[in-house]
């Protein structure tokens, strides 16, 4: 049987396995980021980092049930000294991601210029999309992203993404499309947690995590229908130079299929990477192929954005 290709390419980054850890999930610590580095992941996000280490917010911060978590961590990070030094020493045997989230734009052009010193940083996913930052989304506020993006390719000596947050509607998205075409970008990727949701416990009476009375990003299950709609819009609005990760739900090599058909070129995984462990990549890259081998797939070119509509 000839042999089913999962590898992917995101803007001239060769990833051996389309399939990675989502940013915020298992990637914090010396001991996450190894056990990441070993693992079968394509490729490696960190979590968010701000420019000083953070304790985050108070716990219980992270739920998960049946279809979905919810979280309010509060970019909990060891800053982005940690980050840097960590991978220096390190003999690195896939594409490192440094994902960054700064409280100002001063905090991340001060964040871009430590990571366009370290060699071992491939990329940079710039989180446009925490929930739990108290300031405001930025994805949602067209004119700062334009702002944003101005002075961050002004800065960044590295390739850059952005990870935006779900939007609900086909404007809003061409909306954004159409800023994010103007600039170099190499991959956007979609989508962060659902802000904001709510989860109670019925026995208590009570929200189910600490924070902002109970308010938190919604991830999981739940989201996979919105992961896939805004994957789909932005490939068809974005210009074709622009890779897609797509992220949101998924839990099973046949979800990776979904993502991948509606235009992702690779894809994150967050709630159940936290639900299951390291070998959660192992198990859906097997589950991926063998699901491609039943379709005869040979490679995820192969279907990459070919959903299709129903004609009238
Ligand atoms: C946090 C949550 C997010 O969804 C995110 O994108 C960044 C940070 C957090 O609360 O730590």
């Amino acid at each position: 049987m000839e042999k089913i290709d999962i590898s992917s390419n995101i803007k001239g980054i060769h990833l051996s396995s389309c399939i990675m850890n989502a940013s915020g999930a298992l990637c914090s610590s010396e001991k996450e980021l190894l056990n990441l580095m070993n693992s079968s992941s394509g490729a490696l996000i960190t979590k968010s980092c701000t420019y000083y280490p953070r304790i985050g917010n108070e716990k219980p911060r992270y739920f998960e049930w049946s279809i979905g978590s919810i979280n309010s961590m509060g970019l909990p990070n060891l800053g982005i000294d940690f980050y840097i030094d960590f991978f220096e020493k390190k003999d690195i045997n896939k594409p490192i991601f440094l994902s960054i989230s700064g409280f100002s734009m001063e905090e991340n052009i001060s964040i871009l210029k430590k990571s366009n010193r370290s060699s071992k940083i491939t990329a940079i996913e710039l989180n446009l999309s925490c929930p739990n930052n108290n300031i405001e989304i930025l994805g949602y506020n067209l004119k700062k992203v334009v702002q944003f993006l101005t002075y961050v390719f002004h800065i960044s000596k590295k390739p850059i993404g952005v990870k935006l947050p779900p939007y609900f509607t086909d404007r809003h998205i061409k909306n954004m499309s159409s800023i994010l075409n103007q600039f170099p970008i190499s991959f956007v990727t979609c989508v962060n947690s659902v802000p904001n949701g709510m989860y109670i416990d019925i026995e208590k009476e009570s929200v189910i995590i600490r924070p902002n009375q109970g308010f938190g990003g919604i991830g999981g299950k739940m989201i996979k229908p919105f992961a896939l709609s805004n994957i789909s819009k932005f490939y068809s609005y974005l210009k074709k130079n622009i890779s897609i990760i797509g992220c949101g739900g998924i839990s099973s090599g046949k979800d990776i299929f979904e993502h991948i058909l509606c235009g992702a070129n690779a894809v994150q995984i967050g709630t159940k990477f936290i639900n299951e462990g390291i070998t959660v990549f192992d198990r859906l890259r097997k589950e991926l192929i063998e699901f491609l081998e039943k379709k005869n797939y040979k490679s995820i070119n192969d279907f990459k954005g070919k959903l299709k509509t129903i004609d009238k």
